[in-house]
């Protein structure tokens, strides 16, 4: 169950900040995708076009056959279904148990019994190494099972894709690890198609298929991780060496 993406000359605006000025990207089905960039630079507004909750200014994405930007509100709410969203900080709903974060797609979009949602629940949360925790709330879970109990709220509606915004981030490489590595397992078991956005790039370079580089408002290079470590371009060097001197200048994140 997954389904290819292709993103075409895609700007989007907010207010007079130009935000992504042209970006291209094609997503394979199954693939994992990740794209790279630095703090500012558009990496959630881009997910959050992909995701259908940001209309981009410009540009075409599609997911599958269907053109996102040509849909009114209702069928792009319709499209939602097909699509899996792991939010950057994780965005649980702080009053509301482990289960009830769990299932709140599947009760928004689908009216099921109760039973069923139980069972779905327990399935996703065991499968991220959570069984048993749906009576907690958010505030008694560490950083990573937060993250874990968001991506299995993800999951529960079997979607075709997942968006994953900063899946490591604030958490000790061990716990990274272990999302990278959920990450892969629930691609290689269910084969849904996945993009992250991140700026972990030790982390990305370890699991994604392919890693894009958001610059500028541009998508400046998309390879294998092989490829990307071994590019002669300064700006993605310095970017993954994390130097304070090169092409990229604190200015060149805020213009
Ligand atoms: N709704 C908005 N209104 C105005 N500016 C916005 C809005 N959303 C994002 N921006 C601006 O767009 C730029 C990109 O933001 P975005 O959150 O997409 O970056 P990011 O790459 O995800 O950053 P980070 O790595 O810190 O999460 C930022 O400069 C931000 O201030
Ligand atoms: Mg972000």
């Amino acid at each position: 169950m997954s389904v290819r993406v292709e993103v075409r000359d895609l700007g989007l605006a907010v207010g007079d900040r130009v935000i992504l000025k042209g970006v291209e990207l094609v997503v394979q089905p199954g693939e994992i995708v990740a794209v790279l960039g630095l703090s500012g630079s558009g990496k959630t507004s881009l997910l959050r076009c992909l995701a259908g909750l940001l209309r981009p200014t410009s540009g075409q994405i599609r997911i599958g056959e269907v053109d996102l930007a040509a849909l009114s509100e209702a069928a792009l709410n319709d499209q939602r279904r097909r699509m899996g969203m792991v939010f950057q900080y994780a965005a649980l709903f702080d009053s509301l148990s482990v289960y009830e974060n769990v299932i709140f797609g599947l009760r928004y979009h689908q009216r099921l019994p109760e039973a069923e949602l139980r069972a779905t629940a327990a399935a996703r949360l065991a499968a991220v190494g959570l069984a048993g925790t749906e009576a907690l709330l958010p505030a008694q879970l560490s950083g990573g099972m937060r993250k874990r109990v968001g991506l299995a709220r993800a999951l529960a509606t079997q979607p075709q894709i997942v968006f994953y915004d900063e899946p490591t981030s604030g958490l000790d490489p061990v716990g990274a690890g272990l999302i990278d590595e959920l990450i892969v397992r629930v691609r290689d078991e269910t084969g849904v198609t996945s993009v992250i956005v991140s700026h972990d790039v030790a982390s990305v370079l370890r699991h994604a298929d392919r890693v894009a580089f958001l610059y500028d408002g541009y998508i400046r290079l998309c390879d294998t991780p092989a490829r990307v470590r071994g590019s002669s371009d300064p700006v993605v060097q310095q970017f993954l060496e994390g130097r304070p001197d090169g092409p990229i200048t604190s200015l060149s994140t805020i213009s």
